[in-house]
Parts: structure tokens; C-alpha cells; sequence
């Protein structure tokens, strides 16, 4: 199913999108805080990547979208949701990938939030959370804006609680924690219920 906003449509991930995907994580830019910088082969695009996108879209109507820019009809970046073994639908992770020359004008927030409405509106999901480098302050600021909590730090296999006591905190990111900890947000379903209210009843930045 497409899902459309002001600026953009989201199109699920199709076989044609191997080139896409494979210039998109060509620029050591967009990979900093996937990869390190280095590139997806196309083997493992076509053979894990789209497969593993359109398995799960059949499973439980979730994987990755296309972000498609409805005014040049152009492919910009993708965007995901995805539904961990563990849980299922309740509980989804969101994730997406831009390229460059789009960085900064809203696009990540505007596709993620009509994707926060459908994992909550349409999915019936409780809890959506996403995951970054600490580093990563751009995607951070994205999860910000959509109303999403700092829940956790990891490094490795270590999880520090956000609302744990702070000087642990504070010691392990004082100690470079920072350039090696990953981060992590959620919004549940309650919150998600009030940005609503705060937004007058309106779905925000949908079409
Ligand atoms: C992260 C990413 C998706 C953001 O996309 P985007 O369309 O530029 O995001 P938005 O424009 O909606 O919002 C970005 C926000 O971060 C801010 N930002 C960007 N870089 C920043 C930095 N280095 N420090 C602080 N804030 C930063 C922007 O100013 C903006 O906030 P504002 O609206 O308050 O000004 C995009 O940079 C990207 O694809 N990066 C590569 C892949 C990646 O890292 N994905 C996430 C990894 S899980």
C-alpha cells in the first residue's frame, strides 16, 4: 500500500529498486553511522535486503518503503518498519535512509511520522522505537521532533537505562562511550494519543 504525505509517497520496496539502494549506500556519507562508511554490495541487496523487505510486508504488512518525491517522481531514501521476531506488530522499529542532497528539509520527519500514524492508526502497535549511533545527532533530532524518548544506551552488550541512576550514565559516556554506544527512543501509543490532541485531531503532515 502507498502511503502519501505533502512532499512525498512511500512506495513499497520493489525488485526494481536495486540500483536505488545500491547509489544511495554508495556515498560513505549516508553509511557513517550504518557501516562506517563503507557500501552495501548489490549481492546483498537483491539477496537480502528486497527479499527480506517483501517477506515481511506479506508477513505483517510492514518492511521498507521507497520514499518517492511526489513533485520530480524521484527516489530519495527509504524508510522502514519493522516487526521484531520476538514481538510482532506491537511492537515495531523504525528506521530510514536519505540521500544527501535531501538532508535537511524535513523529509525524514514528515515520511516517519505518516509512518508512526500507520503503525499506531492502522497496525494497532503500542510501541515504535528506533535506534542510532549516539554520534548521530541528526537522526536523533528526527526522533526528537516525532515526540520519541531517549529509553536506553547501549554499547556492545551492556544496556544502560536512560532513567537509571546518572552518574553511570555521565561516567560511561565521559569515559568514550559516546563514539561507541548506540542509542535508543521509543513513542507508545499513549503519547502518540496526545501529540494528536496537541496537534487539533489532525494527522499532521499525511496528504
Ligand atoms: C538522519 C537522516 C535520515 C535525517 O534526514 P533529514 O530528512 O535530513 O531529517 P530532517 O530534515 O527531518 O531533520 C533533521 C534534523 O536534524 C538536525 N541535524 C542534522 N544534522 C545535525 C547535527 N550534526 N547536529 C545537530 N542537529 C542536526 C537538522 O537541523 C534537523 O533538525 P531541525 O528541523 O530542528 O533543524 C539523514 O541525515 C540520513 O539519511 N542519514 C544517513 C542515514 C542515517 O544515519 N540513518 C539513521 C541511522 S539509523
Amino acid at each position: 500500500m502507498n502511503i502519501d504525505t505533502i512532499r512525498t509517497r512511500l512506495r513499497p520496496l520493489r525488485s526494481v529498486d536495486v540500483d536505488n539502494l545500491v547509489r544511495l549506500d554508495s556515498d560513505p556519507a549516508v553509511m557513517r553511522y550504518v557501516s562506517g562508511g563503507a557500501p552495501t554490495s548489490r549481492e546483498v541487496v537483491e539477496e537480502w535486503v528486497i527479499p527480506r523487505a517483501q517477506a515481511e510486508r506479506r508477513a505483517h504488512g510492514t518492511g521498507i518503503w521507497s520514499i518517492v518525491d511526489r513533485h520530480s517522481a524521484r527516489f530519495v531514501g527509504w524508510i522502514a518498519l519493522r516487526t521484531p521476531r520476538h514481538s510482532g506488530p506491537a511492537e515495531l522499529e523504525l528506521s530510514y535512509r536519505l540521500q544527501r542532497s535531501v538532508w535537511g528539509r524535513g523529509l525524514a520527519t514528515e515520511a516517519s511520522h505518516a509512518l508512526l500514524s500507520f503503525a499506531f492508526d492502522e497496525l494497532g502497535s503500542d510501541r515504535v522505537f528506533a535506534g542510532t549511533m549516539a554520534g548521530n545527532l541528526g537522526s536523533r533530532r528526527v526522533m526528537e521532533k516525532l515526540g520519541m524518548s531517549l529509553v536506553g544506551i547501549h554499547v556492545t552488550d551492556e544496556r544502560i537505562d536512560a532513567g537509571g541512576p546518572q552518574p553511570s550514565v555521565l561516567h560511561f559516556l565521559a569515559d568514550g562511550g559516546f563514539d561507541r554506544a548506540e542509542v535508543e527512543y521509543e513513542i507508545r501509543r499513549a503519547t502518540w494519543a496526545g501529540t494528536l490532541t496537541a496537534r487539533d485531531g489532525t494527522k499532521g503532515l499525511t496528504a
